[in-house]
């Protein structure tokens, strides 16, 4: 589904992803991992149109994606959430997932009519599909940490994505409300179909969840294989876990 070949990115004169190579498969849960600074976000920023790659080739279902924007990019079926929580906060939980819904549906205007009957099917859909329900009627500012990163992945999936990309979907979240996230992702993949593309630090959890993990270290792609795979590779243990 998507293909990232051979990748290059710089900042000025410092070369952030310096030959990065990925694939993902329709229906797959794919992780990518590599400590601080190894690229991981701005990988997902080249495949998302918020950046453009100096070099290589970025292909979604058969289409070169690399001259598109991040609006166009949006609505081939990439929709993703972002390292730091994005979310409306005076807005209820309900509006935030609601304004995405109808903006990908191109009615985003009516929001300015009466909008309590707009959408509110799918809307609610959605909200019971990540475990918010409960919440529709608060403000988003209120929730709790976690709870807003999950609302993160309610308004991504307003979009109706086909690939669903989560930049550290757990960072910041206590260990309890990790599983409960990484549970939802897992069924969101399995029960859905959904294909997820993710990023995370806890090796606990990529190493759970991922079907393939892709291995990032200073901007170039170590390996991209089976957990197994990963977990075996000597190029991994002496560039990422530091063994010698
Ligand atoms: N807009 C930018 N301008 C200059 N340098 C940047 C920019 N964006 C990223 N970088 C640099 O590129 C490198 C890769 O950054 P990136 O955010 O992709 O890493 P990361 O793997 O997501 O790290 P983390 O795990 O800390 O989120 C870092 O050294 C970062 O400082
Ligand atoms: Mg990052």
């Amino acid at each position: 589904m998507l293909h990232l070949e051979n990748i290059y990115k710089s900042f000025d004169n410092f070369i952030a992803v310096n030959g990065a190579n990925l694939t993902v498969k329709k229906g797959e849960l794919v992780a990518v991992i590599g400590p601080n600074g190894a690229g991981k976000t701005t990988i997902f920023n080249l495949i998302t149109g918020q950046l453009k790659p100096d070099n290589g080739r970025v292909v979604f279902k058969d289409e070169d994606i690399n001259k598109l924007s991040a609006y166009q990019i949006c609505r081939r079926g990439i929709a993703r959430s972002f390292q730091i929580a994005n979310i409306f906060p005076r807005l209820t939980v309900f509006k935030n997932v609601q304004v995405s819904v109808l903006s990908q549906e191109g009615k985003s205007k009516t929001l300015f009519y009466p909008a309590k009957k707009i959408a509110v099917e799918k809307t609610n859909s959605i909200l019971e599909s990540v475990g918010l329900t409960d919440k529709a009627e608060y403000p988003a500012a209120s929730l709790a940490h976690g709870d807003q990163r999950v609302l993160e992945i309610a308004i991504a999936l307003g979009n109706k994505p086909e690939l669903l990309i989560l930049d550290e979907p757990t960072a910041g979240m206590s260990p309890d409300e990790t599983s409960a996230t990484m549970k939802l992702i897992k069924d969101l993949s399995e029960s859905q179909g959904l294909t997820i593309l993710f990023c995370e630090h806890d090796m606990e959890v990529v190493f759970n969840v991922a079907q393939s993990i892709m291995v990032m270290h200073q901007g170039e792609t170590i390996i991209q294989g089976s957990p197994e795979e990963v977990r075996n590779s000597k190029d991994v243990q002496e560039c990422y876990l530091g063994v010698g």
